[in-house]
Formats: structure tokens, C-alpha cells, sequence
């Protein structure tokens, strides 16, 4: 636990100190992470180990003396927005400080990757008080849905033809995707490969040989959740949506899996008629997304 800070800089309170992080302290990471309240991880088709191990994008490490006591690390940039995936500070000492350290080191090294919108999924309540002060705000709630057992009902399929998802498909995949949702909603193509690899009942509808949309279905026991449903924008409104949402139903029937959870979000009203036209409802498991436009003069004091 006793770690030397390398090429650590001083941050705005002399006592905190800002490191990149570095393979030798994935355990210390790890200890922080999962040990305090003051932990946020929103990693989606990722985990804790292979996010530290891959080091895709900025994790910075907070030091106090040779004690590491906060970590940050964001998602790689997709169109100018990220996420925060990892954020934790020992519980023993005050959080602020700490995260207005990291935030400060982060800010600069976002801004030269052209990142201009910061996002946060809040997972727990503890976080929210120091995006506040860092000049976060509440920007949309992401909402759940959740079906019970009953048939899809009759779904005309035209000249649509469905099929398991193969992964030669992931580069039309990630073009619908990113043109169907806006930022920071868009997944990458290595997050669209890793989903596709994790999630256990995947599909494509074509027309003419041409992928025009794709839903990807995580399984647990005995519920499914709908990761994930987009149809290219030039065919949306012709009920491409509803064929593989009634097809995945039917498959999930199949395999005796009898209820079903999608999230979306709250201004998505388009995407929540589909779903309830199919039965799904919200079950009042809402989660806050907050988010910040940085601005090049001030890093660290950007605000909305
Ligand atoms: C939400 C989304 C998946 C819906 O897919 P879609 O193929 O457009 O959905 P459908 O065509 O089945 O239904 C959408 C609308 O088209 C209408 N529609 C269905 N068949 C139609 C047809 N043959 N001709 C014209 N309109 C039709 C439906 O009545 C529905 O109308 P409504 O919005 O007033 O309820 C799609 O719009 C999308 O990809 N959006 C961006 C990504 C997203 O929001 N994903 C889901 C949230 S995670």
C-alpha cells in the first residue's frame, strides 16, 4: 500500500498530488475502487481489471504523501464527449480536495483530445454534491422498462429478413449506431466488438442484403435486458424497430425467458412509445446523467 508517486505535480491543494496511472498500482486501484463508498464505476461491456490493464484512456491517480486516495479514468472520446467510467476516494479523508486535484489535472488532458463534453451515469448519491461543484448539471434521466411474460402480438416483416448477428457485421453496426444516437450516447466500434462478444442473443434486420438496424440482449437467469436497439436513421418509422424487438421476444420465449428490461432515455420519447407498444412500462428505476461542456480558457473551472 506504501507507493511512491512518480512524476507526480503538485494540484491546487499542495497536499494532494496527481500521478498518471500505472500497471504496478492496479492492486492499490482496485483496493480504492471497490473498498470505499466513494466509488463510481459505470464500465458497461467492460470490467474493473481489463479497464486498468487496457489503459485506453486518461486514468489519473491521486496521492496524499505516498498513499494513493483517489482515482479518475474517462472512456476514449467519441465525437468531442466522454464519460467518466471510474471515480474513487478513500472515505478516510475529504473527497473534495481530491476530486478538484484530478479534475483539474484531467481537464487539460480532455481538452487536448478535443473532448468538449464530459458525461457522469450516477450510480450512487455521493457523487452528485462535486459534480455540482465542478460545474456539472443534471442533463437527462435514464430510464428503465420492464416487460412481463405475453406474446408480441402479430408483426408484419415485410421483406425483412433477421439473423444472428456475425461479427464481419460491427462496421455497419457502429455506422448505424453513431448515426442514429447523439453524443455521448454513440458506442465506438471497440465498444460495439466487445458488447457484441458479452451480450448472449444479438440481431440484425436487412433489406436487400443491407443492414438497416440491430438489437443487442444481455441474459441472467431467467430475465433478458435489451442493451441495446437502433435502426439506421434513413429507415426509421417503417417499423424496422418493432419487427426485431417482436423476433427477440420470440427467441426469448424460446429459451423460457420471461421478463425483459431496456433502458433509454427520459427525452427519448420516440424509443418509449415502441417499448410500451410492446408492454414494456417503467419501473421507477431512474438514473441521473449529468454532464459538463468544457470551455478552452479555465480548465477546471469549465461550466454548462
Ligand atoms: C427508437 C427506434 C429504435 C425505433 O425504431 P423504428 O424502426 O423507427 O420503430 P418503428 O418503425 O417500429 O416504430 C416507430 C414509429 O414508426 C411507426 N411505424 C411503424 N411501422 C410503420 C410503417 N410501416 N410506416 C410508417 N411508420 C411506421 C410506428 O407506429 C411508430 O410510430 P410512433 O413513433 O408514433 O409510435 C429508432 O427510432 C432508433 O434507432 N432511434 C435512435 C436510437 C434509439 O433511440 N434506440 C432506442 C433507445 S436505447
Amino acid at each position: 500500500m506504501m507507493k511512491r508517486s512518480p512524476n507526480s505535480q503538485p494540484a491546487g491543494d499542495d497536499s494532494v498530488r496527481v500521478s498518471a496511472y500505472e500497471r504496478r498500482y492496479r492492486n492499490d486501484a482496485r483496493d480504492l475502487l471497490y473498498a470505499n463508498y466513494h466509488s463510481h464505476s459505470h464500465l458497461d461491456w467492460h470490467d474493473t481489471d481489463h479497464w486498468l490493464d487496457r489503459q485506453a484512456a486518461p486514468i489519473l491517480l491521486a496521492w496524499s504523501g505516498n498513499r494513493i486516495v483517489g482515482l479518475i479514468a474517462t472512456s476514449e472520446p467519441l465525437n468531442a464527449t466522454c464519460w467518466i467510467r471510474l471515480a474513487a476516494v478513500t472515505d478516510d479523508i475529504p473527497a473534495q480536495p481530491v476530486i478538484t486535484a484530478l479534475w483539474q489535472h484531467l481537464v487539460p488532458i480532455l481538452l487536448a483530445e478535443g473532448i468538449e463534453t464530459v458525461a457522469v451515469l450516477v450510480l450512487r448519491d455521493w457523487i452528485i454534491r462535486y459534480l455540482q461543484e465542478l460545474g456539472f448539471y443534471h442533463a437527462e434521466e435514464i430510464v428503465t422498462l420492464r416487460r412481463g411474460f405475453k406474446p408480441p402480438g402479430a408483426v408484419d416483416k415485410d421483406d425483412l429478413y433477421l439473423r444472428l448477428i456475425h461479427p464481419t457485421d460491427i462496421p455497419r453496426i457502429a455506422e448505424i449506431d453513431q448515426a442514429a444516437f447523439e453524443p455521448p450516447w454513440q458506442l465506438s466500434l471497440i465498444e460495439l466488438r466487445r458488447a457484441e462478444r458479452i451480450a448472449s442473443l444479438s440481431t440484425v434486420a436487412l433489406r436487400n442484403g443491407q443492414i438497416l438496424g440491430y438489437q443487442l440482449t444481455t441474459l441472467s437467469l431467467e430475465s433478458a435486458h435489451l442493451a441495446r436497439l437502433a435502426i439506421d436513421p434513413k429507415a426509421q418509422g417503417q417499423g424496422i424497430g418493432g419487427v426485431l424487438l417482436a423476433d427477440l421476444i420470440e427467441r426469448l420465449a424460446r429459451r423460457g425467458i420471461r421478463s425483459m428490461t431496456v433502458n433509454t432515455q427520459e427525452s427519448n420519447t420516440r424509443s418509449q412509445r415502441l417499448y410500451e407498444r410492446f408492454g414494456f412500462r417503467r419501473n421507477g428505476y431512474d438514473l441521473p446523467v449529468w454532464m459538463i461542456h468544457l470551455h478552452s480558457k479555465a480548465p477546471g473551472t469549465a461550466g454548462a
